[in-house]
């Protein structure tokens, strides 16, 4: 379908930008966030942080700076920067032995899979059969490391009659990356979404054990990526502080960087000069502000909005008409919503009041919203979850703490019950 608004592939892609050429020239508007990343990664032996709000653009922004830093870095050999392309994420059910057994895994795989090039770049004087075959043992494969009863203490218990030895893999591991990188290089590990452990008790305690391991590897520079707040709060924790840097903040992009997010996906993806996309700069930066400055949110309504035109058979009017034709589209797609949610006045009064509040607010601030007790909060906020507008996602290091956020459906709501006035653009 894209081919007949004149295009090679969705411009309203919501994936993640890619570390590679082509993610550098689509990643608008963080020169100056890049340059403080880059810094950070080179300058400092300590963990690099990132904070700001779900779908802003974090993990294209890392991505994008490592993909930068690995290019600039070509042809300083051991003192080279790698970029490892896929993030990893540090979840509750895997312990921190899985989590090195994946992060190893990838790194020796990274080799394996990049040997000619990494060998002359770096010099490299190491063989890697031996990762190999590590990598191609089914036991490896398969196996969780805790079930197969290692411990990151160092004791090897279960399968040693399958000459399983998994710490045998990390030395070898561990002995590539000596080989490999000086005291500058290294290959630099992203972990994304560490408010996917939900408390920040979680994850300074997962943190903490990969610090003096982990986080402290000769040849693995690393780079930790979350929201709400969790990597803050994480950062200033007393075993922490001093190990990982201060979060580097990332903002909504600006009105400006959102016109050239449009124009450069044009310019990336068009087939003829004169192709006009689905979504303008004006029609997006709209979007963008009804949806809370959320680009991920954002990416989606266009995305579904172009699908809109194409099955009504409208690929073809000239820009105005599509501003026109999405103004109405966000509005119809409002009132649908409208009509098939049922809540209260009750909660409709908090709904507002928490959208006045940015979109997101904690029920113990329960009296600042004219409730009694965080109790009888708890019933109109219900409401508002079993209708899909807010969420409530455990925050801070107190379990019965919940912040309660606005989500997409909830913000095209509230843009219609706001008269479909244009928030400031
Ligand atoms: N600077 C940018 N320029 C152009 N497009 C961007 C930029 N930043 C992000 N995007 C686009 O916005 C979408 C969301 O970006 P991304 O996934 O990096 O955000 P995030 O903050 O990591 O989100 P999440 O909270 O879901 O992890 C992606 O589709 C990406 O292509
Ligand atoms: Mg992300």
């Amino acid at each position: 379908m894209w081919k007949d608004f004149g295009f090679t592939k969705n411009l309203y892609d919501t994936h993640p930008i890619s570390g590679n050429a082509r993610g550098e020239r689509l990643l608008v508007g963080r020169d100056k966030e890049l340059k403080g990343l880059k810094n950070r990664i080179t300058g400092f032996k300590t963990v690099t942080t990132i904070e700001g709000p779900n779908g802003v653009g974090k993990t294209s922004f890392v991505m994008v700076g490592g993909f930068q830093l690995e290019n600039q870095s070509k042809g300083m050999g051991k003192s080279s920067i790698l970029l490892l392309p896929e993030p990893f994420q540090l979840t509750l059910e895997d312990s921190a032995l899985d989590f090195k057994r994946k992060v190893y895994a990838a790194i020796a795989s990274h080799f394996i899979e990049n040997e000619k090039t990494l060998r002359s770049q770096l010099d490299l004087q190491f063989g890697l059969s031996p990762l190999e075959a590590w990598l191609e043992n089914p036991i490896f494969l398969n196996g969780s490391a805790s079930a197969a009863g290692f411990s990151l203490g160092g004791g090897k218990a279960a399968n040693e009659s399958s000459g399983f030895d998994l710490h045998g893999f990390f030395a070898l591991v561990d002995r590539l990356l000596k080989s490999a990188f000086d005291d500058e290089g290294g290959i630099l590990c992203v972990v994304d979404n560490l408010e996917i452990l939900n408390t920040s008790q979680v994850a300074r305690q997962r943190l903490e054990e990969l610090r003096d391991d982990l986080f402290a590897k000769h040849g693995i520079k690393w780079v930790v990526c979350g929201a709400r707040g969790i990597v803050r709060s994480v950062a200033s924790s007393q075993r922490l502080q001093g190990r990982l840097q201060e979060p580097i903040e990332i903002t909504p992009l600006s009105a400006d960087a959102i016109q050239d997010l449009v124009q450069t996906r044009v310019r990336e993806f068009r087939l003829r000069d004169d192709a006009i996309p689905p979504v303008g700069p004006r029609s997006f930066n709209h979007a963008f502000h009804v949806l809370n400055e959320n680009l991920r949110d954002t990416l989606k309504f266009c995305g579904d909005f172009s699908l809109w035109l194409s099955d009504s058979n409208q690929a073809n009017h000239d820009e105005e008409i599509l501003d026109e034709l999405f103004e109405i589209w966000l509005a119809d797609q409002s009132e649908a919503y409208m009509a098939a949610v049922n809540v209260p006045p009750r909660a409709w009064k908090l709904f507002d009041d928490i959208c006045e509040q940015g979109g997101s607010i904690s029920p113990s601030d329960h009296e600042e919203f004219g409730f009694n007790s965080s109790q009888n909060m708890r019933g109109q906020v219900q409401k508002l979850e079993q209708a899909d507008l807010v969420v409530s996602e455990l925050s801070d290091t107190d379990h019965r703490r919940k912040t309660v956020s606005v989500v997409a459906k909830g913000w095209l709501l509230r843009h219609h019950r706001s008269g479909y006035v244009k928030r400031e653009e």
